[in-house]
């Protein structure tokens, strides 16, 4: 898709998005809502989900579990501190990989995922709570217009 037609898009996604996640102020119902209108909207997504950064029970690790997602079926938990997730909560900010293979640590869920992008998802205090992961089978397919959208968009999962 052109970054032109990529941006129009979005737009349309961004205010659709804004007056659906006001019917619930569940978080889960919010991701859940976020995945199956991208998923279903954006060519390039291939597959569309939420990890959940949770605290394991009795001691101070952390581990990130599937959430609401979209396409096919996912790792349900993330090796700790390694891939594209993981980087996203470790530097704090998006992470936007052109080629997978590229990229030490990548954890591949299903082989046809050839380019991503991860972002942390914080609630208002700014702790991060998860991290939203978009595949696509196809290399280089986000751009910074991704990031840009992608942010304002789940930013609406804690406001
Ligand atoms: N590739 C991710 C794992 C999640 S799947 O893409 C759904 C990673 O490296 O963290």
């Amino acid at each position: 898709m052109d970054e032109r037609k990529k941006e129009g898009r979005y737009q349309r996604i961004h205010t659709q998005l804004e007056e659906l996640t006001k019917k619930s102020g569940d978080p889960i119902a919010r991701m859940a809502t976020i995945c199956a209108v991208l998923h279903h909207k954006m060519d390039h997504f291939f597959w569309t989900g939420f990890y959940l950064l949770k605290a394991e029970s009795n001691s101070a690790t952390e581990k990130l579990v599937v959430g609401p997602y979209q396409g096919p079926v996912a790792c349900q938990e993330l090796e700790p501190r390694k891939g594209v997730c993981w980087a996203a909560v470790d530097r704090s900010e998006p992470v936007l990989v052109k080629d997978v293979h590229s990229f030490p640590g990548h954890i591949a869920c299903d082989s046809r995922s050839q380019s991503e992008i991860t972002l942390p998802v914080k609630d208002s205090s700014g702790k991060i709570k998860a991290v939203f992961d978009v595949d696509s089978d196809k290399s280089g397919s986000f751009s910074e217009v991704d990031r840009a959208y992608l942010q304002q968009i789940i930013e609406l999962v804690y406001r």
